[in-house]
Formats: structure tokens, sequence, C-alpha cells
């Protein structure tokens, strides 16, 4: 009996195994809403609530968004992408509903004295994206103050390594995560020292993560994982003679 029902029962586990993994996790058009702020030179240039600072300038530059309560996470979605086009507004919309990729890198406070229809865009449960004016240039005309759009999660596409910028004290380990590839969406992080193990760290704000463990002359290692539960570890990214304020790079989502 077992001699005819064990190739089944093994034949049977195959074919789920291998149909889990052919289905292709395909995301879906949502709707939201998009506004964008004025700025001279194009970009969304304050820290914002992601800690990326002048970090995501130089990386992320005009392709950066502040998104809603709804969407943001509690910080969770700092650097995830999302593609947007706009759509259903036949004066504002650019002919052909092309398409931009941005980066979450902020979020966009709700305003309670305002309605959710009118000027209250980021309040709960609104999916709304501030967008720098250069990048909301490409996908509706300027002239809109608010316009219809769908979005839907992409992988990043990265140029180098993880970034790990350093900030804290001795009693204060800091670290901001940032030039996240894949899904962008860092979950969970540990640190390693040379005389240490794999120490977890907890999310403080946005993509900054720390732990109260005094790493100073020690080369470190980290552990990212994503949100698709997908974990890269880089080891000694940073020497012995690491600085708090340096920015060190590691591997990369593959
Ligand atoms: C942190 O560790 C370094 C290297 O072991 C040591 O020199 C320093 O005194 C320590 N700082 C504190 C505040 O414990």
């Amino acid at each position: 009996m077992a001699a005819i029902l064990l190739p089944v029962i093994y034949l049977i586990l195959l074919l789920l195994l291998t149909k889990s993994q052919a289905i292709p996790k395909v995301e879906q058009w949502m709707s939201a809403t998009a506004t964008y702020t004025k700025e001279t030179d194009g970009s969304i240039s304050t820290e914002g609530a992601c800690g990326y600072g002048d970090l995501h300038k130089a990386s992320y530059g005009k392709y950066s968004a502040g998104l809603s309560t709804m969407l943001f996470n509690k910080g969770s979605t700092c650097g995830a992408c999302f593609e947007l086009r706009c759509v259903n507004h036949i004066l504002w919309c650019l002919q052909g509903s092309p398409s931009v990729i941005l980066t979450a890198t902020d979020f966009c406070p709700p305003n309670y004295g305002l309605s959710s229809d009118y000027g209250g865009w980021c309040n709960f449960p609104k999916e709304h994206f501030e967008m720098s004016e250069a990048a909301f240039a490409e996908i509706a005309e300027k002239r809109a103050d608010i316009v219809p759009v769908q979005y839907r999660r992409v992988k990043c596409d990265r140029r180098g390594g993880i970034r790990f910028s350093l900030s804290g004290s001795a009693h204060f380990f800091q670290v901001l995560i940032s030039n996240v590839g894949l899904d962008g969406e860092v979950v969970a992080v540990k640190v390693k020292g040379s005389k240490t193990g794999w120490i977890p760290m907890a999310r403080n704000w946005g993509q900054n993560w720390h732990c109260n463990i005094n790493l100073t002359g020690q080369p470190l290692s980290f552990e990212v994982t994503a949100s698709t539960g997908k974990t890269v570890s880089s080891y000694s990214v940073a020497p012995p003679n690491w600085q708090f304020g340096g920015t060190y790079e590691g591997k990369q989502f593959k």
C-alpha cells in the first residue's frame, strides 16, 4: 500500500511546490490622488519623515514622494517604489498616461482642519502622493492642483549596494538604511561587531534603526530583511575605525 501511496504523495507535494512558485505576484493598479510641492529646484529638499536627508536628494532626487498615513504605514513603506500614472482626467492628465517611478521618502501629514475632499488630501484613510513639481510634470499638467492617479508597487532599481549611514554615540547606535533594491521595504535589521553575535535592531523612525550597544572599534556587519522575507548579509561593511556620520556600502538584494 505504502509503496503505491508514497510516490503519489510525493507527486502531489511536488505539484504544490512548483505551483506556488510559478504564480507571479502581479501588483494591481490602485486608485489614489496626487499633488505637488512647488520648489525652485524641482525636488523635495527637506529631510523627510523617512530620515534620508541629503541622501535622498542624491539618490532619489525628484522621484521621491510623501505618502499619506494610509500608505506610509508608520514608516515601514519608506524606501518602497511606486509606479504612478495620471488617469481619468482629460484636461489634466498627459496624453497616453505616461508613468513615473517614485521612492517613498516622506510622510504627508493629515490636516483635519480641512475636508478630505478639499485640501485634506492626506487625511486618513485617503491614499495620496505628494510629488515634486518636476515628477508631477511628467504625468500631468502643472496647472492642475490635484489629479486622480493609479499606482502600484514595483521593484526598486538601485545602483550599487545598500547604504548604511551611522549616527549616535557609544550608548546609542543608529543606522539609516537607504538605496535598498527589490521591494525597497526593510522590515528587520541586525548588526554584528567582531566581538558580538547578531544583535536585532529596532526601528526608531522611518528607516532609522537603533540598538543600545557600544560597537566602537569593531568592524560592522549588517543583515537586512525585506518585506518579501529575503535577507541579505553584508560582512565587515564598516572597518574597525568606522565613524559616526560615515556611510558604508554593503551588498544588494538580487
Ligand atoms: C566603547 O568601546 C570602546 C572600545 O572598546 C571603548 O574605548 C569606550 O570606552 C567604550 N565607551 C563606553 C562609553 O563604554
